[in-house]
């Protein structure tokens, strides 16, 4: 595997290149961040964080990691590769994918394994950034190609116009902070749940469900970015042991959304079968909505994990 190291990277305290080198880097200002033992950086600075340990928990960590190593999400993985590789050029000499808000790594990872032998590898490098220090030490376990870091959506340490696909995957996309960081001809794929997402799951957890359909886009639009392709992709996943359906509630907002009756009913479950119901969506900052291309997928429930 020979991706390029990402040379991209912005000291969060005044916005200056950093220089990387093996064990730390350091700003022109002499600002410097070390390189953790299992390869993360750190720069996330203390006073942009708002808690004492932001992001997703331990826990959560490990039960998504859990639930994903199982496959269940493997489709989405798929097909968020799919529309990544397509997003990619190998004309440019240096190309940059950042998936913001990565949590465990199993996206950008399954990114990399579908790039073997593929001519994007060597002008690419893939950088995974999470405000969860748990979840970034999870993600350094799943590969040394990738740069993680500690960092957050709203301070994203990234040079202006150096990345081409910036990844969001069931995260919090803050569109004013991601669109300098886009690259000419540079794009944002949101992945979000759709209304029937794990709707199965969700008649026993809440006494009533609201069938809410993926997030609006007016804060993408008022920064100037618009929709440029949607698809969705709709299967159903057949889990047959309580461990890994509770681990698929807690990476949920669901888990701690949920009434202690719906949390009861779901911890006594053996197996159930859930539509996973998920959209893809592009963003790119021109005006371009009427070439936008509805193509589901996978139209109704047609294909079973
Ligand atoms: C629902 S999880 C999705 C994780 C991953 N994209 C996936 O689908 O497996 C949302 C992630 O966003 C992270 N997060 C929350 N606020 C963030 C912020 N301001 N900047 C970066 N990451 C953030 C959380 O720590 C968590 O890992
Ligand atoms: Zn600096």
């Amino acid at each position: 595997m020979t991706l390029r190291k990402a040379n991209n990277l912005a000291c969060p305290l005044d916005g200056l290149t950093l220089s990387v080198d093996e064990k730390q880097c350091v700003c022109p200002e002499g600002h410097t961040f070390d390189i953790a033992k299992q390869g993360y950086l750190h720069l996330l600075p203390v006073q942009n964080k708002r808690s004492r340990n932001p992001g997703d928990s331990a826990e959560m960590v490990a039960a998504r990691s859990a639930f994903l190593n199982s496959g269940g999400f493997a489709p989405i993985a798929d097909k968020l590769n799919e529309l990544t590789r397509a997003s990619l050029t190998t004309s440019r000499t240096e190309t940059c994918v950042l998936d913001a808000g990565c949590g465990e790594g199993y996206y950008l990872a399954h990114l990399l394994a579908s790039l073997q032998e593929s001519p994007f590898q060597k002008n690419l490098a893939l950088i995974g950034m999470d405000i969860s220090k748990p979840a970034i030490l999870a993600a350094s376990k799943r590969s040394k190609h990738i740069t993680w870091l500690i960092a957050s959506n709203k301070q994203p340490p990234l040079l202006p116009g150096t990345v081409d696909v910036i990844l969001c995957v069931f995260g919090y996309p803050l569109f004013d902070r991601f669109k300098p960081l886009l690259a000419p001809c540079g794009r944002i794929i949101l992945v979000d749940a759709g209304p029937e997402h794990l709707i199965e799951l969700r008649n026993i957890v809440y006494p009533t469900v609201q069938k809410s359909g993926p997030p609006t886009l007016a804060a993408a639009e008022s920064a100037g970015l618009f929709l440029t392709q949607e698809s969705t992709l709709t299967y159903t996943h057949r889990m047959s042991s309580n461990a890994q359906i509770m681990n698929l509630l807690a990476m949920t907002p669901h888990y701690h959304r949920a009434s202690r009756e719906g949390l009861d009913a779901a911890s006594k479950l053996k197996n159930i079968e859930v539509t996973i119901d998920v959209t893809f969506r592009t963003l790119e900052p021109v005006q371009r909505q009427e070439n936008v291309d509805r193509d589901a997928i996978t139209p109704g429930l047609t294909k079973s994990t």
